[in-house]
């Protein structure tokens, strides 16, 4: 079992892309942000200053430049070093790095540009911190929001003279608090956006506090200018969630990443795909939600990522929104594959895995759901219509004719998704036929061997203990998502039921 810590960290985004970064690529993109954001901070500086004091550009300002960039060199290495004792090693990935110091950029131009041209005290101090975590992962959030932070106060006292430490480090306890709260609050499965906006205007009130006081008790500041302070700090804090909102997207879209919100909002039952299935194929659709989640506890067993393992369940069958009928569990007594053979049979149900593949696909869903949905069968055999059309003939029938052809799982999640789908479909179909705990373990435990067996999760990392961690849930969890309702009869006199 993993570290719970460990746990408890797991980024949506699926597996992590296997293009590691090098120590040179990893020195370029720090050294060249830095060097960016030194000479905006300059660059804009000028724009402030009157014309004539541009012409004396000096050496000075050259120095300004390579002070901020050192400070900044100096942060993101100690950051990088640290993301990667704690082995929160998403950075270690070409992509994620380049995600983290892109955020990086933004937000310090955002920052700049608000202490230069509108005031320091509204300065969306967690914008990064917030886009960090909801991108990549909570951990890499919380130390990029504290760092940032700490590298910016540092370059305002260098170059503007910020001399009230008291001040300065009140407004810096209650930019890191916010960020940190709201981080978080990031790894709620049940977060999304509006949610997330809520807790923004509440941990902001909370934070606003912070400066106000820290000002009235130092004897700095009247009630009325400590009251300011705290306004500043509450308009600060809805300044990043406001700015958050805005830039998340753009990242979404640009990196290809999978956010909690993104993930809550497919997994929404009002989702345009889920609505058709719900709709068009209700037996999918009960069946798929059983296996979302049995998917997303499988996922927390073995460390991988929840929300995406359910998003994952929800969408591998959308499919068979092509032909639901064809599907037992949309069937209502009348079976179409009675009127055809059973090669045809079998070409109408494997060709599922491909439809929602390019359903999912065109519906702009992250790509890990179309390759899940693409994969969950691996190339297993419909055993069904092969023993069928055995009987229809003499002959040896090719067993490749009657099996999927689609790749296996590529990924845990996958993995995950082809075991749940399984159990799921194969508990269902023994319609109460076990019942204890022994009788439950045998049979889960029968079906992933015979998975395993058959070379499914050959192409995909999932481990044996993996595997023992799938078949504790499953076996922990089955039972109780099949049990018998207790049925209640009223009596005419007392309307208090009573257990039969
Ligand atoms: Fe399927
Ligand atoms: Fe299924």
């Amino acid at each position: 079992m993993k570290d719970k810590n460990e746990l408890k960290f797991q980024s949506p985004n699926g597996p992590d892309v296997k293009a590691k970064t090098e120590t040179p690529f990893k020195i370029a993109i720090v050294t060249s942000t830095a060097l960016v954001i030194g000479c905006i901070t300059k660059a804009l500086h000028f724009t402030v200053k009157a014309a004539e004091e541009i012409i004396s550009f000096s050496l000075t300002d050259v120095a300004d430049v390579l002070i901020v960039t050192a400070i900044l060199m100096v942060v993101f290495f100690t950051l990088l070093v640290y993301l990667r004792f704690v082995k929160a090693d998403k950075v270690s990935d070409k992509k994620h790095l380049i995600t983290l110091f892109s955020i990086i950029l933004v937000d310090f131009v955002v920052r700049l540009l608000f202490s230069n041209f509108i005031s320091v005290f509204v300065i969306p101090f967690s914008l990064a911190g917030l886009l960090s975590a909801l991108l990549l992962s909570r951990r890499i959030g919380m130390m990029t929001n504290i760092f940032i932070n700490i590298a910016f106060f540092l370059n305002n006292v260098l170059l503007n003279g910020y001399t009230d430490a008291a001040m300065g480090a009140a407004t810096l306890v209650s930019a890191i608090m916010f960020g940190i709260v709201m981080i978080a609050y990031t790894g709620k499965s049940s977060a999304t956006r509006v949610r997330y906006m809520g807790v923004g205007v509440c941990t902001s009130a909370v934070a606003a506090i912070i400066p106000a006081v820290i000002g009235i008790l130092s004897n700095r500041y009247g009630i009325i200018d400590a009251g300011m302070y705290g306004f500043c700090g509450f308009v600060s804090a809805l300044v990043s969630i406001a700015l958050m909102s805005l830039f998340l997207p753009v990242f979404e879209f640009i990196f290809k990443i999978n956010t909690v919100f993104r993930l809550s909002e497919i997994t929404s039952l009002e989702a345009p795909l889920m609505r058709r299935l719900a709709e068009e194929a209700p037996g999918t659709f009960s069946h798929s939600l059983m296996v979302g989640n049995l998917a997303e506890l499988c996922a927390i067993a073995i460390g991988e990522s929840a929300q995406l393992a359910k998003a994952a369940g929800y969408y591998h069958d959308v499919g068979k929104i092509n032909n639901p009928t064809f599907f037992i569990e949309n069937q209502k007594g009348y079976n179409p594959h009675d009127d055809v053979i059973p090669e045809i049979s079998v070409k109408i149900i494997t060709s599922h895995t491909e439809d929602g593949y390019q359903m999912i696909k065109k519906s702009n869903l992250p790509d890990i759901i179309a390759d899940v949905a693409h994969e969950h069968h691996g190339t297993t055999s419909v055993n069904y219509f092969l023993y069928k059309a055995q009987k229809l003939t003499e002959e040896d029938i090719d067993q490749s004719e009657f099996s999927y052809t689609d790749p296996k799982p590529t990924t845990k999640i996958a993995a995950i998704v082809m075991i749940a789908d399984t159990v799921e479909a194969a508990t269902r179909a023994l319609a109460g036929g076990i019942s204890t705990d022994k009788e439950y373990r045998s049979y889960i435990r029968s079906l992933i061997k015979a998975k395993s067996d058959a070379g499914q999760f050959s192409n995909c990392e999932i481990t044996f203990n993996d595997l023992r961690l799938i078949e504790d849930t499953l076996v922990y969890f089955m039972p109780q998502m099949h049990h018998q309702r207790i049925r209640y009869e009223f009596s005419k006199s007392n309307t208090k039921g009573v257990l039969r």
